[in-house]
């Protein structure tokens, strides 16, 4: 695997490469990333990961300066799937002026769920993406579900700009007790890790309610908002959405049976966790 951390060698590395699937990551690489990379052997070749902990996507009081950085063992992990280039750049790779020209999503998709509780962190998303895009110039790229928000918001973005990249969603991918992988799920104390899998629970039981006919939407959040809390949860946001747009559903899309989705946030001490999951 080559590791490269500068643009023009990157370009170069790749020059004539029509069929380029690209996973982009913040690193510390666990089974989901793995899992990711797999997918994307299956939908092209060469396969190219990256990465990048953006600064651009993370609050002011947020994790970046402690968000785990395990570089080693995430090259040794990517070699073994495989990987043809891992793109690395340092932060003057990526942004070696100011970036003042930055994407911002539209305020329907962008400004609602993790949008309202982190300002700035799609446009942050949508701006590295962007850039990694314009680095890679893959035909796919690849993203997980467990960021249900990310996915569509990039997908999106995709299709409005023109990009030829063509976004593949990726099955989330949880431990045994059925936490979702996440590479903050290192933060978790044990006792956290033990209550944690209650998150993914919660959105089941909403889920079933639903597929049950129990349609009072706002009454099954603050069901659930309120069990979470009982047991210690600070949560964000339990919201049900359409799949479609992530806008609430209406009556209408209730009585069409339209796709939603039961998408949630939650802090557990000092630890924010997402999860989501379709109805
Ligand atoms: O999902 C992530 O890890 C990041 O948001 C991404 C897509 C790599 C952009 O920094």
């Amino acid at each position: 695997m080559k590791i490269i951390s500068d643009i023009e060698e990157l370009r170069d590395q790749l020059s004539g490469q029509l069929r380029t699937a690209f996973v982009p990551t913040m690193g510390n690489l666990h089974e989901g990333h793995l899992s990711l990379m797999r997918l994307a052997k299956r939908h092209g070749d060469p396969v190219v990961a990256s990465i990048f902990v953006n600064r651009l996507q993370f609050g002011p009081n947020e994790d970046f300066d402690k968000y785990p950085r395990t570089f080693q063992a995430d090259v040794d992990k990517l070699e073994k799937e495989g990987v043809y280039v891992l793109f690395a750049p340092t932060e003057k790779d990526m942004y070696p002026e100011p970036q003042e020209f930055r994407i911002q999503p539209p305020e329907d998709l962008g400004g609602t769920l993790e949008g309202k509780f982190r300002p700035g962190f799609f446009n942050g998303v949508c701006t590295v993406v962007l850039k990694l895009i314009s680095c890679v110039q893959p035909r796919v790229a690849v993203f997980g579900k467990k960021d249900y928000q990310q996915l569509m918001i990039v997908r999106n973005m995709c299709r409005q700009l023109a990009l030829p990249t063509q976004i593949i969603a990726a099955e989330t991918r949880r431990a045994d007790d059925g936490l979702a992988l996440s590479s903050r799920n290192v933060y978790l104390t044990p006792q956290e890790r033990a209550e944690a899998p209650m998150l993914f629970k919660v959105l089941n039981e909403v889920a079933s309610e639903v597929r049950a006919g129990h349609l009072d939407i706002f009454k099954l959040e603050k069901h659930a908002v309120h069990k979470l809390k009982k047991r210690g949860w600070e949560p964000d946001y339990i919201s049900i959405r359409r799949q479609f747009d992530l806008q609430p559903p209406m009556a209408g899309d209730l009585a069409k049976n339209t796709p939603l989705v039961v998408l949630a946030a939650a802090k557990l001490g000092s630890t924010r966790l997402i999860d989501n999951l379709e109805i």
